[in-house]
This record gives C-alpha cells, structure tokens and sequence, in this order.
C-alpha cells in the first residue's frame, strides 16, 4: 500500500464549479485526484490549475509515435501532476520516450503508468484487433513490457491485482479502478471488488469515483473508504 492515503478519487465531469467543490470536500481523505480525458479535453490546464487540495493523476492515455508522445508528457510537466497513464500496447519505444520526458521534471517527476488491456475488451474483442492471448495473458506480457521500458507502474483492474503483484514483485505501483464499496451499485463496472478487498490483494492505489462524486455527501463517502482501508 502506498503512504497512508491510497484513496484515488475521480472528479469525472465538464463542470469545473462541480470539479472543484468535490475536491475541496474529498481532498482530506485523498492521496490523489485524478482528472481524465473528458475533464482536460473540456477545460484544458487552467481548469486543471483551478483544482486544488491533493495532487493531481492526470489520466490521459497517451497512445502516439514515441516523439509525439514525449512532447505531450513535455507539454503538461509545467502543470506538474503526479502520475501520467500511457496505453502500454504502443510499444516499448513509445513508454521509455514517455519515461525519459517525465525524468527531465527532476525529482518531482510524475509518474509514468501503464495501462494494459482496457477492461472493456474481451477475448472476442482482443481477437477481433488481432490478439490471440488471452486477456490475462496479454495484461501480463503488456505489464511486463511497459515496467522494463521504464514504466513506473500499472493501472489493472481488481481481479489482475494478485497476479501482477505476484509477477512484477513489490516495488511495482499498481492504480486500481473498479472499485465498489460494500453495497453500491456496480453501474458498468462489470467486475469489482470493495476497497478493502483490493489493498489485501495488492493494489497501491485504487480509484474511486461516482460512488463517490455521486453520493449525496461526497466527503463523507470519501471519508468512510479512507476509513475501511486505514
Ligand atoms: O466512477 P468509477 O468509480 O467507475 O470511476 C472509475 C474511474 O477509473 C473512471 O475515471 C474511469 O475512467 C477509470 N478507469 C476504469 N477502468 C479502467 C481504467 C480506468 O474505470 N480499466
């Protein structure tokens, strides 16, 4: 587990009035706040500027030629979040230029993490790209490949948590969405686990959003996960 907030929580909207105020209510009980696609895409880096009380995982999954993927990494140093996604299916080039961008930030570097097979693929959709293995097998050989390029970490879902944990050994960082406290509702998240089932099987990290951004009280809610997994 790492330090002693392993609490993610995604602030998954356009609205940087609400982004902000789930921060401020969150922020106490997170070790980080990530902001995706949606959120960057719409308010670009003065929206990220505006959110403030933990540090920021900049969820963007980077996926280009290894130069153009180097300069988006370049590009968002100055915002200076501190973890980065990349797809790690764009090759072992493409995450060591990722790697070396971040390096130049110095010690206050972000972390460079991986992503392998996006949990909305299955056996028959990996077929269809081309992929044979099975998806466990293909998150493990993408796993592998992107920690020996330099990665810092992965993000995987619950149930590749132990495996890779068992594989990659312990100072891999493992970032782990699909999280569903006891009772919530799964909404499309196909397989989950609660938080605390998670931090025993391994993860780092997890993340958490609308359980969270959903609830009627989101500090609260914040506050009860920290709780079940201090
Ligand atoms: O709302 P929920 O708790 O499902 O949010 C999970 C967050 O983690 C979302 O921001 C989603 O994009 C992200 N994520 C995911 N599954 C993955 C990778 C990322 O749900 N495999």
């Amino acid at each position: 587990m790492s330090g002693n907030k392993p609490l993610i929580v995604a602030l998954d909207t356009v609205d940087t009035d609400r982004a902000r105020r789930w921060a401020e209510s969150v922020s106490p009980h997170a070790g980080l706040l990530k902001l995706g696609l949606e959120f960057f895409l719409a308010n670009g880096a003065d929206g990220f500027r505006g959110i403030t009380g933990a540090p920021i995982f900049l969820d963007l999954k980077l996926h280009d030629i290894p130069n153009t993927v180097a300069g988006g990494v370049r590009a968002v140093l100055p915002l200076r979040p501190r973890m980065l996604t990349v797809h790690a299916s764009g090759g072992s080039a493409m995450i060591q230029a990722a790697h070396q961008a971040a390096a130049n930030a110095g010690p206050d570097r972000p972390m460079i993490l991986a992503v392998t097979v996006l949990t909305s693929l299955n056996q028959n959709a990996l077929r269809a790209i081309g992929v044979s293995a099975t998806p466990a097998e293909q998150v493990l050989r993408l796993g592998r490949l992107a920690i020996d390029a330099g990665a810092d970490g992965l993000v995987c879902s619950p149930l590749e948590v132990a495996m890779l944990r068992q594989a990659l050994g312990p100072a891999v960082k493992l970032v782990v969405p699909g999280i569903r406290p006891e009772g919530a509702a799964a909404g499309d998240q196909a397989r989950t686990m609660t938080p605390a089932q998670a931090v025993k099987a391994g993860a780092d990290w997890i993340v958490v959003g609308r359980p969270i951004t959903g609830a009627d009280n989101p500090g609260t809610a914040a506050a009860d996960i920290a709780a079940s997994i201090r």
